[in-house]
């Protein structure tokens, strides 16, 4: 294919157009930082409840933390009240953040309870009031939205919010082809995509189950989207993401990582986040990752068994140094989106 062009939202330029989906406890500062230079153009924080936000949360305040060297960087908001979310909003820009996204998408029980998230796309005219005083709010970066395609098959409700939040100032969307109610199974249906870009003239960023530099093309070139999102497939493999953009650039296809790559990028990250969050909770918190690195590696799970009972950094790098020379098959697009959600 012809080279991508870059995606522009408002006056940003993100280039190449592929951005990293945001994903709860994992998609943080350090992880963006590490991943961002395999080729994605747009990093996406993992989700900030504007409620926590605005009553000073420390924790959650440490969640609107962006990086220098990640930039563009997305913080995305989730809340159900269109003041709160106008607030945090405002807060979210003045702190740095290059967009502000909106969740429309969230389909967690402890979410939807709550009234956020997907829950919203039951009511839009809700989630148009939410997206009006949020774009009020937010004075000069952009602000986009993040959805599916409604709650529940019956009741698709995302080309009408899109359109009237189109209308009330919203940059851009990102569309993951499925309900909420649908969670992750079946497929991602990216037709519907297709009419959210007929829809609209602000660009749309098309999302869900690309697990190849192939998907990526072909999402990209079926349903005419601005740029693709991708989230589990990348995760212990931000590899996949230089061939994706080699293939949206019209190059030829990197070949895939050695083991040793992928182990000695696998004890970066970790010491990484030792450094970032100390020893204990950087260990602790780097287990799920290190299940994501060694997929496909010869003995995968008898090691993940052994790091996961190991409490010290030292001790889950020397355990890792030991599969750097086993052999490797290659992951299925299936194994490589298996993650806990
Ligand atoms: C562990 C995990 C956490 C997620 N957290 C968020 C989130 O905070 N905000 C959001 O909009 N989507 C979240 N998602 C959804 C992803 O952004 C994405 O829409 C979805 O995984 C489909 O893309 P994929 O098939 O490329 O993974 C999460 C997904 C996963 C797997």
């Amino acid at each position: 294919m012809k080279p991508a062009s870059p995606l522009r939202i408002a006056g940003i330029e993100i280039t190449p157009p592929i951005a990293l989906a945001p994903m709860a406890g994992v998609t943080n500062a350090l992880f963006r930082k590490l991943f961002k230079p395999f080729g994605f153009g747009l990093t996406v924080s993992e989700f900030v409840s504007a409620q926590s936000l605005v009553r000073m949360n420390k924790r959650t305040l440490e969640m609107i933390d962006v990086y220098p060297d990640e930039r563009p960087t997305s913080v995305q908001l989730h809340g159900n009240d269109p003041a709160v979310m106008a607030q945090a909003a405002a807060f979210v820009e003045e702190c740095g953040a290059d967009i502000v996204d909106i969740n429309f998408g969230c389909p967690a029980p402890k979410i939807v309870k709550g009234g956020d998230g997907a829950a919203i796309l039951r009511d839009p005219d809700l989630a148009v009031a939410i997206c009006a005083a949020v774009r009020k709010a937010v004075k000069r970066v952009p602000v986009t939205v993040k959805m599916r395609l409604g709650w529940e098959r019956d009741n698709y409700t995302y080309l009408e919010i899109a359109k009237r939040a189109e209308a009330v100032g919203i940059d851009a969307f990102t569309l993951h082809g499925r309900y909420g109610k649908q969670f992750y199974k079946p497929s991602a249906d990216w037709s519907y995509i297709a009419r959210l870009k007929e829809a609209v003239k602000v660009p749309v960023i098309g999302n869900g189950d690309i697990a190849s530099a192939a998907d990526a093309l072909r999402c990209y070139e079926e349903s005419g989207v601005d740029a693709v999102m991708i989230g589990r497939a990348a995760l212990g493999n931000p590899w996949l993401i230089r061939g994706v953009a080699a293939a949206m650039a019209g190059e030829p296809q990197p070949g895939p990582p050695s083991v040793e790559e992928r182990i000695d990028f696998a004890r970066a990250h970790l010491d990484a986040m030792v450094e970032r969050y100390g020893e204990k909770s950087g260990v602790f918190q780097m287990r799920k990752h290190v299940a994501w690195y060694i997929r496909g590696i010869a003995g995968a799970s008898a090691l993940r068994e052994q790091i996961n009972h190991t409490p010290d950094a030292e001790s889950v790098r020397e355990l890792l140094a030991t599969a750097r020379t086993r052999p490797a098959v290659i992951v299925g697009p299936e194994e490589a989106m298996e993650v806990a959600v």
